[in-house]
């Protein structure tokens, strides 16, 4: 699946001589910001509460939290689909309540549940979609969006013919069928096959590089890792944290080194105690887990005291541990 740049991009001119300061890059202005925002149902639940967050034009945004987090009621907000109890959203500078129009046409969503007209066609319910927000037809756009997604050859079909993941690539091309800056993906790829989820990357990448900023919702870490150049972190409609993916990695990264001793243990000397190292394997395998913010590792004085203690290993390797670890971490933990 190729989604082709829209041409957003200006090619430099031949011979033009480079400014000494050049603009920052795009992606340092914020598309989407988001004040103090608070949402609390009918039911007196609070689903948010002080949400503060920036979406950076051009990049894609990964939002990750369990069940239940937020993350709908927040991009319900955002859509100008919910209203907020308090807080402000401004999605390129215009205010979502007061300049709704506006606003949401810069926005494509394809939302977490899929509902489309099962018995139009996939080229009708994706023009339709242009057509509600007011733009005039362009069958040529539809067409790109169409072939972009794979779905060219199932533009005469009714929806109720397509598989689930084609469903979800029709949401997609609705959502993209007025022209959008911003894309938001409720957990695109929630059921879709290995084969599939990846195809949908790709999309999202090509989209992202054509100039659309993404921001996607996802219970799958591994997504998040592969996908997004910033990560948030909601629990309890508090987010409790906005990284570079870089960063985050980094930052709160982990370090595992694993020991494949000689001979199998039944028990570990107390001299090495401070370390907390896991026996595993029955008794054949060492774990030390050390942060690599730390100024020493200890890996140096474990070794020294291995030694002493007689433990000989064959081999070893280490590991980093996964986004995985530290979303655990912190939705545990706040
Ligand atoms: N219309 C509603 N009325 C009352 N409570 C609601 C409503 N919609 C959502 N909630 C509650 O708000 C909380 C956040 O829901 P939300 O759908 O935003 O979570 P989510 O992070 O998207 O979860 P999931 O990963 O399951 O999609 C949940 O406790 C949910 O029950
Ligand atoms: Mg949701």
């Amino acid at each position: 699946m190729a989604f082709l740049s829209q041409g957003s991009a200006v090619p430099p001119l031949p011979g033009r001589v480079p400014a000494p300061f050049p603009n920052p890059p795009a992606i340092m202005s914020s598309i989407i910001s988001v004040a103090n925002l608070s949402k609390t149902y009918g039911s007196g639940f609070k689903a948010l509460k002080n949400v503060n967050l920036d979406i950076k034009r051009g990049e894609i945004f990964a939002l990750l939290g369990p069940n239940g987090a937020g993350k709908t009621t927040l991009i319900s907000i955002i859509c100008g689909i919910a209203n907020p109890s308090e807080g402000k959203v401004l999605v390129g500078g215009e205010n979502i309540q007061t300049s709704y129009r506006k606003a949401r046409s810069l926005i494509g969503l394809v939302p977490q549940e899929l509902h489309t007209d099962a018995f139009e066609s996939v080229w009708a319910t994706v023009s339709f979609s242009r057509g509600l927000f007011g733009k005039p037809k362009n069958p040529a756009h539809i067409e790109k969006v169409l072939k972009d997604l794979s779905l060219w050859d199932k533009k005469d079909n009714k929806i109720i013919t397509l598989s689930g993941g084609m469903k979800r690539r029709v949401m997609i091309a609705k959502a993209l069928s007025h022209e959008p800056q911003i894309l938001f993906l409720d957990e695109p790829t929630a059921g879709v096959d290995v084969e599939l989820r990846k195809g949908m990357w790709e999309v999202v990448r090509t989209l992202q590089q054509s100039g659309v900023t993404i921001i996607l919702t996802t219970h799958y870490i591994e997504e998040a890792e592969e996908m997004a150049d910033r990560i948030g972190v909601i629990n309890k409609g508090e987010i409790v944290l906005v990284e570079d993916k870089a960063t985050l990695m980094q930052k709160l990264g982990k370090k595992r080194l694993t020991l494949h001793l000689q001979g199998k243990l039944s028990t570990l000397p107390e001299s090495l105690s401070p370390y907390k190292l896991d026996l595993c394997d029955s008794g054949a395998t060492l774990i030390y887990d050390y942060d690599t913010k730390g100024e020493r590792t200890g890996i140096t004085s474990l070794l020294g005291d291995l030694r002493t203690a007689g433990i000989r290993f064959n081999d070893l390797d280490t590991t980093q541990s996964s986004l995985e670890d530290i979303f655990v971490d912190l939705v545990r933990t706040s």
